[in-house]
């Protein structure tokens, strides 16, 4: 069965492993998310380490999708931090295991990441995401538009530079929250 649950800091440390697991696995089937080597584990460690610790910080949010013992999927949300932006949200890390594909996890976590951001009174969401991916299909389905692309944004696992492109979603004032 599949659960979906909110991390704190201190629960993705205990699951640094799963996480760095998926990474990886996702890494080695060529995704572009910032690795050029899926041997690297002590480098996919050390990322979760420093999410981790972002966590704690309050403004970022990790959600996993837990199939019994281990992380199969997960997708960050990232305040922005400065004052001018703080209705605004980057999406990071929609992660899911090549095993674990076509299910409609990232789905689900895309709809929890958004209605949680929502609840958070942001109003705006980014990402940046390569050209072509599949993602950008789901993304789009929910309602994201593409604000442009930048070509040679990001080196591939095979070491091309590719191109990265940038979306946005407005979101609806929540009823919680109303208009500040
Ligand atoms: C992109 C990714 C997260 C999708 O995860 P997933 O759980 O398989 O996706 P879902 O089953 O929820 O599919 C949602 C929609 O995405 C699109 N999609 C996902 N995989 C697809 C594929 N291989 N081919 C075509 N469309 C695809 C479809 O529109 C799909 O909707 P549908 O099933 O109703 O047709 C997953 O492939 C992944 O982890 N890729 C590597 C990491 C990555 O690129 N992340 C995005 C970073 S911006």
């Amino acid at each position: 069965m599949m659960t979906y649950t909110w991390l704190d800091g201190a629960e993705a440390r205990q699951q640094l492993t799963s996480l760095s697991d998926l990474l990886q696995a996702c890494v080695a089937d060529g995704a572009s998310i910032g690795f050029t080597d899926a041997q690297d584990r002590a480098v996919i460690e050390r990322i979760w380490q420093d999410r981790a610790a972002l966590l704690s910080s309050g403004q970022n949010e990790l959600l996993v999708a837990w199939q019994p013992d281990a992380v199969v999927g997960c997708v960050m949300i990232h305040a922005a931090s400065m004052p001018n932006g703080r209705h605004r949200a980057e999406i990071s890390k929609l992660l899911v295991h090549p095993r674990a594909r076509r299910q409609g996890i990232a789905r689900q976590l895309m709809q929890q990441a958004e209605t949680r951001t929502q609840a958070l009174g942001k109003r705006l969401l980014v990402l940046d995401t390569r050209s072509g991916n599949v993602a950008s299909l789901l993304y789009r389905s929910f309602g994201w538009q593409t604000a442009g692309s930048i070509p040679a944004y990001a080196e591939s696992v095979t070491g091309e530079l590719e191109a990265t492109t940038v979306m946005f979603k407005p979101l609806a004032v929540s009823l919680d929250q109303g208009l500040a």
